[in-house]
C-alpha cells in the first residue's frame, strides 16, 4: 500500500491530481488504506476526459439559445389522457395485456443524494405525513402489487412485475436493509433487484479533484442518467432478458402520485410501435423551471428553461395552450431492444452535465471550508439524454394534479415541492376518487365539502402550506384502487367526516382524536 511503489504516485501525477496525496503522511494506516483504495478504483484519465467534455458543452450553451432550433412536439406523436379519451380503455386493455404477460417491467432511480430534502436516509424511506404513514417506497411497492392483482384478475395467468431499484452507494444499504425488513411488500425477494450506479469525485472548475477531507475524496453519484453504464455493468440488461422483459417504465423515487408501470401509457406506447416514450405534464406558466420536450435540429430532447429566451417560452398556439408546453417529469417508456441499444452502443456518447455547487472540501492548508459560493462542479448524466437515439419517440399528456408531485425541499413557509404539498396532491387525488365513486364528505354542520383544487401551474398549493392540513383527509390504499377504480362498493351513496381512510381492511373513518 505505498502510493510510490505501486504506481499510483505516478498514475495521479499524469493526471494532474498529484495533490490527493498531500495529506498522506499525516493519516493514520487506517486512513491510508482507505484513501488508497478509493485512489486505486478511479480512471484518471476518463475522469480528466470527462470534466474536459463536460466543461466544452457547458460553457458552449451558455452562450447559444436553443431558440431557433427548435420545434413543438406534433400532434401525430402525442397522447393526452385529455384529449384522446376515446383511446384510453384501448391503451389500458393493452397494457395490462402485457403486464399479464410479464413483459412489463418497472425501474426505479433512487441514487440520488435528497439534498434539498435534508434527510440522512434514501428519500424513498420518507413518511411525508398520510394517516398511514406509509412511505414513498411502501405506496410505489403496493402500487405494483395491486397491478399485477388487476392483470391476473382480467387473465386469470399469473404475472410478475420485477421492480429493478438503482441506488448509489450512499444509498444501497440502507435501501436494501429497509425492503427486507418490510418483506419487500409483499412482491417477493426475487421480484425486488438492487443494483448501484457509479460515482464520480466533484472538481474545482481547474479540473482538480476536490478532497471533502484529507483522506477522503468528495464524490457523488453520477446523475439518474448513470443508469445506462450500470445498466450494463450490473448484469441488469442480461437479468431482463432472462425474464423476457419487452418493455420498461422508469420514473423517479420522489414522485408522490407516480402511476408506477401505468398500463395506459405502456399499452400507448406499444400501439404506437415506440421504442421510447416520455410521460409529460402541460407546462402553463412560461416561466416555471421545468424542461420541456421538444425536436431541436429534427431530434428529440429535453430544453432547459435556461436554454431558451423568455420569447420563445411565452410562445402559444393557436388553441391559446404554451407551444413548448410538454414538461418533463422523468418519466419514461423504453422497448427492451431500445434501452440494450442505448446501454451497448450509444451511452459513451452522452455528455456529462456541470451542475456548480457549493462542495465542502479541505483547502490547501489543511483547514476544512464550507464555501458560501459554488467552488467546483459535480459531473451528471441525465435520463432523458437518450431520446434522440429513439427511432419512434412518443410522448404520452397527463394531468398534473391526477399524477405528479415530486417530494424535493424540506417543510417551509410557502414552500414547493415539500413533504406538506406531496401528502396534499395524494389525499386531494383520493377525496376527489370518493367524488367520482359517488361519495361524499361532510363537514361539521353537514355540510358537503367539495376537493381542494391544487394550483396547476407551480406544482405548489396555494390554499394550504407549510405544515397545515386539508380540513378533509383521504387516503385509499393503494391495495385497494390503484387509479380510483373499483370503489363504488364502498363509497357510492355514503357520507363522511374528518379523516377517511380506506384498506384492504375496509373503510375507517378516523376523528379527530383517535379512531
Ligand atoms: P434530483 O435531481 O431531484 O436529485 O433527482 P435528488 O437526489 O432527489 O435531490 P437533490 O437534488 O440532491 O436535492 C431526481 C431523481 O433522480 C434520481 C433521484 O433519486 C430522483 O429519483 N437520481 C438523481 C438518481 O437516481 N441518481 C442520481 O445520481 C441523481
Amino acid at each position: 500500500m505505498d502510493p510510490n511503489t505501486s504506481g499510483l504516485e505516478q498514475k495521479l501525477a499524469e493526471a494532474g491530481q498529484s495533490h490527493l496525496l498531500q495529506f498522506w503522511k499525516e493519516l493514520s494506516p487506517k486512513e491510508q488504506q482507505n484513501l488508497f483504495q478509493e485512489l486505486q478504483g478511479l480512471d484518471f484519465q476518463e475522469i480528466n476526459v470527462f470534466f474536459k467534455n463536460a466543461m466544452e458543452t457547458s460553457s458552449n450553451s451558455k452562450h447559444e439559445k436553443m431558440d431557433g432550433r427548435m420545434e413543438p412536439v406534433p400532434r401525430d406523436v402525442l397522447g393526452s389522457v385529455t384529449r384522446d379519451r376515446e383511446s384510453l380503455k384501448d391503451w389500458e386493455v393493452k397494457g395490462l395485456d402485457c403486464i399479464s404477460q410479464s413483459k412489463v417491467a418497472v425501474l426505479l432511480l433512487a441514487g440520488g443524494q435528497g439534498t434539498r430534502l435534508g434527510v440522512s436516509y434514501p428519500k424513498g424511506m420518507y413518511d411525508v405525513g398520510l394517516p398511514s404513514h406509509k412511505t414513498l417506497f411502501q405506496i410505489q411497492a403496493e402500487r405494483i402489487v395491486k397491478l399485477q392483482q388487476l392483470a391476473e384478475q382480467k387473465t386469470s395467468v399469473k404475472c410478475c412485475i420485477p421492480w429493478y431499484i438503482m441506488t448509489s452507494g450512499r444509498t444501497m444499504d440502507s435501501t436494501k436493509d429497509f425492503f427486507s425488513q418490510h418483506q419487500y411488500f409483499g412482491l417477493g425477494k426475487d421480484n425486488v433487484v438492487f443494483f448501484q450506479q457509479g460515482m464520480l469525485p466533484a472538481m474545482d472548475y481547474g479540473g482538480k479533484i476536490i478532497l471533502e477531507n484529507k483522506g477522503k475524496l468528495s464524490m457523488a453519484p453520477d446523475g439518474n442518467g448513470g443508469l445506462y453504464r450500470a445498466l450494463g455493468n450490473q448484469g441488469i440488461l442480461d437479468d431482463m432478458q432472462r425474464r423476457g422483459v419487452e418493455f420498461i417504465h422508469v420514473y423517479c423515487v420522489d414522485n408522490i402520485l407516480v402511476k408506477v408501470a401505468d398500463p395506459t401509457f405502456i399499452g400507448f406506447c406499444v400501439q404506437k410501435g415506440a421504442d421510447c416514450g416520455a410521460k409529460v405534464v402541460e407546462k402553463t406558466n412560461p416561466t416555471e423551471a421545468v424542461g420541456v420536450v421538444c425536436k431541436v435540429d429534427g431530434l428529440y430532447q429535453v430544453v432547459e428553461y435556461s436554454e431558451i429566451t423568455l420569447a420563445t417560452a411565452e410562445k402559444r398556439s393557436s388553441d391559446g395552450r404554451l407551444m413548448f408546453n410538454a414538461g418533463n417529469v422523468a418519466n419514461h417508456f423504453f422497448s427492451f431492444s431500445f434501452l440494450r441499444d442505448v446501454v451497448q452502443k450509444y451511452e459513451p456518447q452522452l455528455q456529462h452535465h456541470v451542475a456548480q455547487k457549493k462542495i465542502p472540501c479541505v483547502n490547501a492548508e489543511g483547514q476544512l471550508i464550507k464555501p458560501e459560493k459554488p467552488n467546483g462542479i459535480k459531473m451528471e448524466k441525465f435520463v432523458f439524454d437518450i431520446f434522440q437515439f429513439a427511432k419512434t419517440f412518443v410522448v404520452y399528456e397527463v394531468l398534473r394534479e391526477d399524477e405528479f408531485s415530486p417530494l424535493k425541499n424540506a417543510d417551509t413557509q410557502d414552500g414547493k415541492d415539500t413533504p406538506t404539498t406531496a401528502r396534499h396532491a395524494l389525499m386531494s387525488l383520493h377525496h376527489r376518487w370518493v367524488l367520482n365513486a359517488g361519495g361524499h364528505f361532510i363537514d361539521e354542520n353537514g355540510r358537503r365539502v367539495p376537493a381542494i383544487p391544487r394550483d396547476g401551474a407551480g406544482g405548489t398549493d396555494d390554499n394550504l402550506k407549510d405544515g397545515t392540513d386539508l380540513p378533509i383527509k383521504c387516503e385509499i390504499s393503494p391495495l385497494v384502487s390503484y387509479a380510483g377504480e373499483g370503489l363504488e362498493a364502498l363509497v357510492k351513496g355514503r357520507e363522511f367526516q374528518a379523516t377517511l381512510m380506506i384498506d384492504e381492511r375496509g373503510v375507517h373513518e378516523l376523528v379527530k382524536n383517535g379512531v
